[in-house]
């Protein structure tokens, strides 16, 4: 007899977090969801799940256990507990399978202070000072007598602490950038292992950040929120001999002389060693200590103080340089690849000499250039002690490729010296594409140096001119990108923190960047809150950039399928389609159409009418039509998660309102031949997408359309975002694959051919010998057109979430092969598992190769014009397959073509 003995399906967890951070210290408790990921060989099913909480590793005496329960998701559950702040939790998660196997991991968290209410003092400087600034306390430790130190600090604009001279933390940029009216995060380290019996020194260095300085829009320096620095700061010791308060931001502490002379984000920093605060033994230098002034106490600012919602923004990757020497005799060190950090450099110059670095994205005629950076000088000058350092900026940051370097001569140039570090949000990697396009494989890994370039704790437009905003629109737009690129969960999750914050005090209006610095420098100007009257509400929003409100909840719920975030991003949203229905009842006349107020329509879009707008900015589609169908979507999208949350009043509310916006677009916009009044790619794109008119149709003339334009697309910002997915819904993939895959102005791929390792902004922001096509508004690294990428994602590799099953619980597998890629691998780490789908194709048959992980299940659709076959290589009639974990080989033959 034989017996067969079954393989053990190792079952095991990974990915322990809490709000989307990984053993996370200082974050707010208040909806503290728990999520993990489950894997294993095969398919499993779990039975229930056990959450355990104690304050002791060894998890004894739990101060929450949920028992097993089988209603717990591994996505995302919120205890039912309130837990304490300033106290390290552990915290277990154990599965069960239903073949009775179990597994269990461990992880950590800590909320912030204990006491809610941030009562602790700030301090300023004496004198007015607009520069920088550095605060400084020395203490005395008696005895290492204590097993934990926690620093609690916050500042304004941005602060680096150092105890006994070394940097608390490896992140920057920190408190990071809210819109500082509302809201203002600090941040807790555990800073154990920095104190020392005796003397200890605590060193604050301040910098404008973008509070002070000139960010946004202040020319002469005057800052978007306000000006000066405020240090707000507790070092709390916990054990048995000590406990409590041991040092506090009060009249005790020192203003010493900044080494930091002068800091901006758009126009750089000087820093001068000669001021160094520093011995080489990490003891503020006596030096420096002459420099000391008193300190004033200060009121403490309006926000509101948060515990931090902030991934870590932190350095991550390095970049070395190549040497050029430009036609015009300058230094030039090439990075290869555009990033947003900065160079760190090792500095061995005399005393008194200076070095200095300026940043810029592209060479033009072989020299160094920067003018499409406008007025953000992006410089670092550093004037050296005469000792050899390691030196990088502190509070300003560069979006780059090449950097000019002057005031060194070739021999002390040594390129060993120079590393470039990319600077970005915490966002572990999701998605994964090869294909046999090298090409295309450029784009893609491309859009996703966009992603990393422009996500510095706020999705912004750019990292480099000076601008770099949280636009609203662009980051709607390229929302569904990133988060098949990466887990921006916790990322998003403070943007929409913040866009909430400003909705709340606009009547749900959605402004055109968040953090709203536009109405921040406006009201600092005017000295008084802007109105919020509906007639000027709706001019400072625009459909598609509002729209980030509903569209960036709904993608995050689709990527994530966690209902606790939802519900409170269903705030955004609910606020959002409620300003549109109050605008149009109150400023449109109640025709359900978005036709009045300020728009920025299809943002360089290729067909605009420059007729009608100067700059040839905002495209040739109806702006009505194009706001209208986004006022739609919100209510739909709205509606939906209405339902998800079980708001059903809410849901028939938001229903009835998309159906009658729905039927005043058609009317309004539709032709007696089924065709629309507005006719462009966009227009059709749009219509195809949210069924406007016919699909047939729609994808006809979109086709039709695209073949008129020379077989290019025309489309701007919002039609680009809509236009491949709209030929391939409607049956036009080979279309969409041609527009995808051209080579030539303007497409996609044209900018890679011309060297790109970013997106650009315009379809031709450099020519193909090279040339800038305009310095007024032209980045090379805006990552709205890259929302192709998604495209790629969900098209060529198949990769999608069912709806209905959101956070890859169940995931549909479309594929739409092209013959022009013979093969394709894409893969998605999603919070059940990992996804992928890879094929390889001949003229005859395509193999395609499908994993779908331990808990999850998987819909494979057979790709139109093939058949799937079965193990004896017969035609299978099914068109959808159905899977479970495991990997799954399906072997198709092509059908010839009808006709
Ligand atoms: C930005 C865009 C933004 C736009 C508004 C530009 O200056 O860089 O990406 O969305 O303004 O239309």
């Amino acid at each position: 007899m034989i017996i067969i003995i079954p393989r053990a399906k190792t079952m095991y967890l990974h990915d322990l977090k809490v709000n989307r951070f990984n053993e996370p210290t200082g974050i707010d408790l208040s909806l503290p969801v728990f999520s993990f990921c489950v894997d294993g060989e095969g398919a499993g099913r779990l039975s229930a799940v056990r959450i355990t909480v104690s304050e002791r590793e060894d998890m004894k005496n739990p101060v929450y256990d949920s028992g097993e329960r089988s209603d717990i998701s591994p996505i995302g559950f919120v205890p039912e507990i309130k837990f304490e702040g300033g106290k390290k939790y552990f915290w277990r998660a154990e599965v069960f399978n239903d073949n009775g196997e179990s597994a269990r991991a461990v992880s950590f968290f800590e909320g912030g202070r204990k006491s809610a209410e941030w009562d602790v003092p700030f301090i300023t400087t004496a004198e007015d000072n607009r520069r920088a600034a550095a605060f400084y306390r020395a203490f005395a430790l008696s005895e290492r007598d204590f097993s934990g130190a926690r620093l609690y600090i916050t500042g304004l604009g941005l602060y680096e602490a150092y105890i006994n001279g070394k940097k608390v933390g490896d992140e920057y940029f920190t408190p990071f950038y809210d819109d500082y009216r509302y809201s203002l995060q600090y941040q807790t380290y555990d800073v154990s292992a920095f104190l020392r019996e005796g003397e200890n020194e605590i060193t604050v260095l301040l910098g404008n950040g973008w509070h002070g300085g000139r960010y946004p829009a202040g020319k002469n320096g005057d800052g978007m929120f306000g000006d000066g620095f405020r240090l707000s700061a507790e070092l709390v010791l916990s054990g048995e001999k000590a406990d409590g308060v041991a040092v506090l931001t009060d009249e005790k502490w020192r203003e010493l002389e900044s080494p930091i002379i002068f800091s901006e984000i758009y126009d750089g920093e000087i820093y001068d060693a000669g001021k160094e605060l520093f011995d080489d033994d990490g003891k503020v230098a006596e030096k420096a200590k002459n420099t000391a002034k008193p300190v004033k106490i200060s009121s403490a600012p309006s926000a509101e103080i948060i515990p931090r919602i902030s991934p870590a923004v932190c350095e991550r990757e390095n970049f070395f340089p190549a040497l050029i020497k430009t036609p015009g005799g300058e230094t030039v060190l090439d990075f290869g690849q555009e990033i947003t950090g900065w160079v760190e450099f090792v500095c061995d110059l005399k005393a008194g000499e200076r070095i200095k670095l300026s940043y810029g994205e592209a060479l033009q005629n072989g020299c160094f250039y920067r003018d499409n950076l406008r007025t953000a000088k992006a410089e670092f000058i550093y004037i050296s002690d005469g000792k050899r350092r390691v030196v990088r900026p502190h509070f300003t940051f560069y979006g780059f490729r090449y950097v000019k370097a002057e005031g060194l001569s070739d021999i002390e140039l040594k390129l060993q010296n120079f590393t470039a570090k990319a600077i970005y949000s915490e966002m572990p990697r999701r998605g994964f594409i090869h294909t046999s396009d090298g090409t295309l494989d450029k784009f893609i890994e491309n859009t996703l140096w966009g992603q990393k370039g422009n996500f510095l704790d706020i999705p912004s437009d750019c990292p480099q001119r000076d601008e770099r905003f949280g636009w609203t629109g662009d980051a709607q737009i390229f929302s569904e990108t990133a988060l098949y690129h990466a887990d921006c969960a916790a990322f998003f999750a403070k943007y929409l923190y913040d866009m909430r914050e400003e909705q709340r005090r606009y009547a749900g209006a959605c402004p055109f960047i968040v953090p709203d610095g536009f109405s921040a420098y406006e009201e600092k100007r005017a000295g008084e809150k802007k109105k919020d009257e509906i007639a000027e509400n709706v001019n400072r929003v625009s459909a598609a950039w509002g729209d980030a409100a509903v569209v960036i909840p709904w993608n995050l719920y689709r990527f994530t399928g966690d209902v606790y975030s939802l519900g409170k991003n269903y705030e955004n949203m609910r606020l959002w389609t409620d300003f549109l229905f109050s605008a149009d009842e109150n400023v449109g006349g109640g025709k359900r159409l978005w036709n009045f107020g300020f728009q920025f329509g299809d943002w360089l879009a290729l067909d605009a009418d420059k007729r009608k707008d100067r700059d040839g900015r905002r495209g040739a589609t109806d702006e009505s039509y194009i706001a209208s169908a986004y006022y739609y979507n919100a209510a739909k999208t709205t509606a939906k998660a209405a339902r998800v949350l079980g708001k059903t009043e809410d849901a028939i509310k938001y229903e009835k309102l998309a159906e009658e916006i729905l039927s005043a677009i058609k009317s309004e916009y539709a032709t007696s031949d089924g065709g629309l009044t507005v006719e462009t790619q966009t227009s059709y794109a749009l219509a195809a997408i949210f069924g406007f008119i016919d699909g047939k149709k729609a994808g006809r003339e979109l086709v039709r359309l695209v073949k008129e334009n020379g077989g290019k697309l025309s489309t701007g910002f919002v039609g680009t975002a809509f236009l491949l997915d709209a030929l391939t819904k409607t049956g036009n993939a080979e279309t969409a694959y041609t527009l995808m895959l051209g080579e030539d102005y303007p497409g996609w791929l044209y900018e890679v051919k011309c060297g790109a390792t970013t997106v650009w902004e315009r379809w031709n922001s450099l020519r193909e010998n090279g040339e800038i096509c305009d310095t007024e508004m032209n980045s090379l690294n805006h990552y709205a057109y890259g929302a192709a990428a998604a495209w790629i994602y969900k098209t060529v590799c198949g990769i999608n979430v069912k709806e209905g099953y959101e956070g890859f619980e169940k995931a549909e597998i479309r594929p739409v092969p092209d013959k022009r890629l013979g093969s394709v691998f894409g893969e998605y780490r999603s919070g059940f598992g990992v996804y992928s789908c890879g094929y390889e194709q001949t003229d005859s048959d395509v193999r395609f190769e499908i994993t779908v992980p331990y808990l999850g299940e998987a819909e494979f659709f057979v790709p139109e014009g093939c058949s799937a076959l079965d193990n004896r290589g017969k035609k299978r009639t099914e068109r959808t397959l159905f899977f479970k974990g495991g990997k799954h080989i399906v072997n198709c033959i092509k059908n010839p073509r009808a006709g």
